[in-house]
């Protein structure tokens, strides 16, 4: 028989735990994740945790150890698509710590953030050049906005690294 390893047991542990508690959302999405099971989505509840648990590292971490660049790139790219001036709205859905407004400073008239992580936006207010911030997830947000604020040419969005997790 071959060596186990420390992780071994888990999606028994996972398993049994899901037994007791079926309706934990949480333990759920992890035993899906560690048996490679496809779900359509990341519950809600488990996305902000993971980002606020991350929240206050994620800059560090992100763009000083990792190198991330997507934000400024997505500015660049956004604001080539006009020359001409200044932008009139962004919506920047699953805005995160606001690095995507942090360098959109200055280039629009009207920008604002969605985010589920309630940490993660503290850290995009504290950045301050989002003139509205919303904890919500993204597609609820925009069923529930009027048509005239998310529909282009109104609206530019920058749908962001939404697949990206803290390792
Ligand atoms: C990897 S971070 C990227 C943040 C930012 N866009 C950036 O590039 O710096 C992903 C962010 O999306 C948020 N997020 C993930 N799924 C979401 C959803 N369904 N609705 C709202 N926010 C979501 C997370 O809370 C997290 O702050």
């Amino acid at each position: 028989m071959g060596k186990t390893g420390p992780h071994d047991e888990l999606p028994d542990l996972l398993a049994h735990h899901l037994r007791l508690e079926p309706d934990n959302e949480h333990v759920r999405h992890q035993l899906a994740m560690l048996t490679g099971q496809q779900t359509d989505s990341a519950p809600a509840g488990y996305v902000q945790q993971v980002f606020d648990d991350y929240a206050d590292r994620f800059d560090d971490h992100l763009v000083g150890e990792l190198r991330y660049q997507v934000p400024q790139q997505l500015v660049t790219w956004l604001t080539a698509q006009h020359p001409a001036g200044r932008l009139q709205r962004v919506l920047d859905l699953g805005c995160g710590t606001g690095l995507v407004g942090h360098h959109l400073q200055g280039r629009c008239e009207d920008l604002i953030g969605v985010d589920l992580s309630a940490r993660m936006l503290d850290k995009a207010r504290e950045r301050g050049p989002y003139t509205g911030l919303h904890q919500a997830d993204v597609l609820t947000h925009l069923q529930a906005a009027p048509v005239a604020t998310r529909t282009p040419p109104h609206t530019w969005r920058s749908w962001l690294a939404l697949t990206g997790s803290p390792s």
